[in-house]
């Protein structure tokens, strides 16, 4: 059976067809009563879903763009039933699909065709928390919200934060090397994981039966035991890494440690409209100089996204456009109904926002720098919030941008790194050559650019009434392309998934590709792990 993964595309080179073509791997079992009947008995049937209306969560990701067919979705409460679960998956051949809340955004979350899919949403508990070094150990299940909330309790928050947090899960979060809104100031997961426990398909021979002290994982060898709350621990290679990003593909994480940061006693949050994307850079490089210490973010989001964002989500408003003005022209360069320069309107808005310990050093601190930024120039107007909720409100803009591109229609996403100063010339440039191909606004075409500029992030977007194949092909490889020449990447922070697995070897050379290739071989030999995603096929 040969399925056309109608989105999940990449054009090479030298290959020039439009649909990456995925086969199902014939060497995998196929899900039968005896195996539903094993995993009732292991997991009682409240943990074993089959019912086809109640899998079709299960089976279409959060943009509703990939669909899978999984007949059987499991919600494991325990490492040890995992371990139970995947050493029948193993014996079985049945592939699987680990899934944390669905919010992926690169079709790596939902089976592509009939694999097991392995929930971790009954795995939600909190295992503990030190509350003189901030360490917290989850379950892989715990929704980043509420171990936001439970951290904000004690005095700490989560190191990160972004707009699924709601329904988003650690395991979910740590398996994708999740970003996000404040990595500019916490840094990446690779920094803030302390400790990791993972289920592997396949035991370790020579390693079954060993004890858990110090690490070393028991059972039969397929529990590897990393999960420690030590802020320094230098003892040879850092197997965690490996599951930080590895998306689902070396096996499932299920719990993980975490340091937290103090939750800081002032906030401040600026709104900032610029007047053009070098503007916006300039704005950036006076904050990272004035506001240094206490930066806790920086993000843009030109004009399309912002009436996106206004337009299309209740209650969500831009208060720099008084009176509702519509906006348009300049980095936004055209979207439906657009005036150009109504009130207010600007073609970018920034948001800079501080954490720190003394609201009115602070507070002065972002004054001096808002005079330094609209004394030169790079800012033409601003607001400051003045309250806890006018701080949502404004994060509101930035965060409902994804969620407004889906309501308006199809998208095509892109989230790529690239040199801060010049990452807009993509926008530009990617719109320019969609509108001489009858791709404008006119035909309702838009292409918005926004993300996180502290990190070198954008996320590079293209809004359609639908789905087109000509229009697909005019936005790949051009995009891939142009990120491998600029020396960027093609994931910054969403991953490989199904999405790019074809294109990895855009920013990966041939022998990063094959070592990663080879580990897969080692911890997965039978292929069982979230098969079709992140690795490109073996060249025949
Ligand atoms: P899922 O979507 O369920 O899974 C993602 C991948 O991880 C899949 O490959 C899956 O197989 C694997 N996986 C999940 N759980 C496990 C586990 N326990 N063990 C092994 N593998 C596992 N991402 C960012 O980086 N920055 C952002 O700012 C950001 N903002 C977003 C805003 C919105 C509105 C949405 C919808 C998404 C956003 N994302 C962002 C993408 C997404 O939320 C993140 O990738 C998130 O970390 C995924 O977590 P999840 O629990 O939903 O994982
Ligand atoms: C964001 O920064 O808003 C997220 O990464 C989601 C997206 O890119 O749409
Ligand atoms: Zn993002």
């Amino acid at each position: 059976m040969l399925a056309r993964i109608g989105r999940a595309t990449c054009v090479s080179a030298s290959q020039r067809f439009l649909h990456v073509a995925v086969e199902r791997n014939a060497a995998f079992g196929q899900i039968s009563e005896k195996d539903v009947a094993f995993f009732e008995q292991l997991l009682g049937a409240g943990g074993v879903v089959t019912d086809p209306d109640a899998l079709e969560p299960f089976n279409r990701d959060w943009q509703k763009k990939y669909v899978g067919n999984t007949k059987v979705a499991l919600r494991p409460r325990t490492t040890e039933q995992v371990s139970e679960l995947l050493r029948y998956c193993y014996s079985r051949r049945l592939a699987v699909v680990p899934q944390g809340g669905n919010t992926g955004l690169v079709g790596g979350s939902v089976p592509v065709f009939d694999e097991v899919v392995v929930s971790t949403a009954a795995m939600n508990r909190v295992l503990e928390f030190d509350e003189v070094s901030g360490t917290l150990v989850a379950q892989a299940g715990a929704v980043l919200q509420s171990l936001d909330e439970y951290a904000g309790q004690r005095g700490f928050m989560m190191p990160l934060d972004l707009g699924a947090k709601g329904s988003c899960h650690i395991g979910g979060n740590v398996s994708t090397n999740a970003g996000g809104l404040r990595l500019v100031r916490y840094g990446s997961l690779h920094g803030s994981v302390l400790g990791l426990q993972v289920v592997l398909p396949q035991p370790l021979a020579g390693a079954a039966g060993a004890g858990s002290g110090g690490g070393g994982g028991g059972g039969d060898g397929r529990v590897l035991d990393l999960l420690r709350t030590l802020r320094k621990d230098n003892t040879g290679y850092d197997l965690k890494q490996l599951f930080i990003g590895a998306e689902g593909t070396l096996g499932i994480i299920t719990a993980v440690a975490i340091q937290c940061a103090p939750r800081p006693a002032s906030v401040q949050l600026a709104l900032l409209a610029c007047p053009s994307f070098p503007a916006v850079t300039a704005a950036l490089r006076t904050a990272r100089r004035m506001l240094g210490e206490v930066l806790s973010a920086v993000e843009f989001l030109d004009s399309p996204c912002s009436h996106l964002a206004t337009a299309h989500l209740e209650g969500v408003r831009n208060p720099l456009l008084q009176g509702g003005a519509a906006e348009g022209g300049g980095g936004g360069g055209g979207g439906e109904g657009v005036t150009h320069g109504s009130v207010g309107s600007a073609p970018f808005y920034m948001l800079v926002e501080t954490h720190g310990s003394d609201a009115d050093h602070d507070q002065q601190k972002m004054e001096r720098f808002l005079e330094a930024v609209m004394g030169d120039g790079s800012v033409v107007d601003g607001t400051l919030a003045a309250s806890e909720a006018q701080a949502k409100s404004i994060w509101r803009l930035r965060e409902g941008v994804s969620e407004a591109l889906v309501r308006r229609g199809a998208v095509y996403k892109y989230d790529v790194s690239l040199p801060t100063s010049s990452m807009y010339e993509l926008v530009e440039a990617l719109r320019a050559r969609l509108a001489a191909a009858g791709f404008g606004a006119d035909a309702g075409v838009l292409v918005v650019g926004y993300g996180h500029i502290g990190d070198g992030n954008l996320h590079l977007n293209i809004s359609a009434p639908r789905y087109d194949d000509g229009l697909l092909s005019l936005i790949e490889p051009y995009v891939y392309e142009y990120v491998s020449r600029h020396n960027g990447s093609i994931s910054a922070e969403h991953g490989i998934g199904l999405m790019k697995a074809q294109c990895l070897s855009y920013s990966k050379g041939p022998v990063a590709v094959e070592l990663m290739r080879r580990i897969k071989e080692v911890v997965d030999p039978y292929g069982i792990m979230n098969p079709y995603k992140v690795l490109p096929p073996r060249p025949a």
